[in-house]
């Protein structure tokens, strides 16, 4: 499974490269505003350091400005992908973006249905939103389960499922074992990936051991 990381602090991306982890990049304009930086700024310097997809999202409410939109994001790089709600007129704005050879994700996914739709319109990628639906006293895992099961039914792998709002390590594992291509996370998140509480005792108790080892060479 692919590991994105959903943000538009750089010098995250920057810590999760080095740890050799990181496929992609997701952004939205939450994510954006929260750096409080411009937003092409921002955009470029992540694109300057990314070399898979990084998602970047328009924000008109119809196809046209969608797609306007869309092609100048595609313009900063040749890894953009373009994100766009969950709407009809999203949708009419994926297949045009598609059939120019723009890849899109499409974004705000809470039920199968609309992932359905978005493949039917050729999307590159769905991004159903785990964490929102779990919030709202749902099963936010089982909204993936299913979509996996439907796009398995009708052999559908030109579009890809991005497990989106992850909260917690949990979500990603069980990403994995639902099988989903991809999961963005939050930085905290990734982070927390690596850790357990065995482990950092066992390096406690080995290096304490170490110490008793004689004719050390380091
Ligand atoms: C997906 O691409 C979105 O940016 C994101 O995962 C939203 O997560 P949130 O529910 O934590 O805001």
């Amino acid at each position: 499974m692919q590991f994105f990381l959903d943000t538009g602090n750089v010098e995250e991306i920057r810590q999760a490269l080095d740890w050799g982890i990181l496929d992609g990049v997701t952004t939205n304009p939450t994510l954006i505003a929260k750096t409080g930086r411009p937003f092409l700024e921002v955009a470029k310097e992540i694109l300057k350091l990314v070399d898979g997809p990084v998602s970047l999202e328009t924000v008109s409410p119809d196809a046209d400005g969608m797609v306007k939109e869309g092609k100048m994001l595609a313009e900063l790089g040749d890894n953009v992908v373009v994100k766009i709600p969950m709407t009809p007129e999203g949708m009419k704005a994926v297949a045009r973006l598609e059939s120019e050879g723009i890849p899109t994700n499409v974004t705000l996914i809470f039920s199968p249905s609309q992932a359905l739709i978005a493949a039917k319109v050729g999307a590159s990628y769905v991004s159903p939103f785990v964490g929102r639906v779990d919030d709202v006293s749902n099963d936010g895992m089982k909204l993936i389960r299913d979509i996996k099961t439907i796009f398995d039914n009708y052999n559908i792998t030109e579009t890809e499922i991005i497990v989106a709002s992850a909260r917690h390590p949990m979500h990603v594992v069980e990403a994995a074992l639902i099988g989903a291509d991809i999961c963005t996370m939050p930085f905290d998140v990734m982070k927390k990936l690596f850790q357990h509480p065995l482990t950092d005792r066992g390096i406690e108790l080995f290096l304490k051991d170490w110490e008793k080892v004689p004719g050390k060479p380091f």
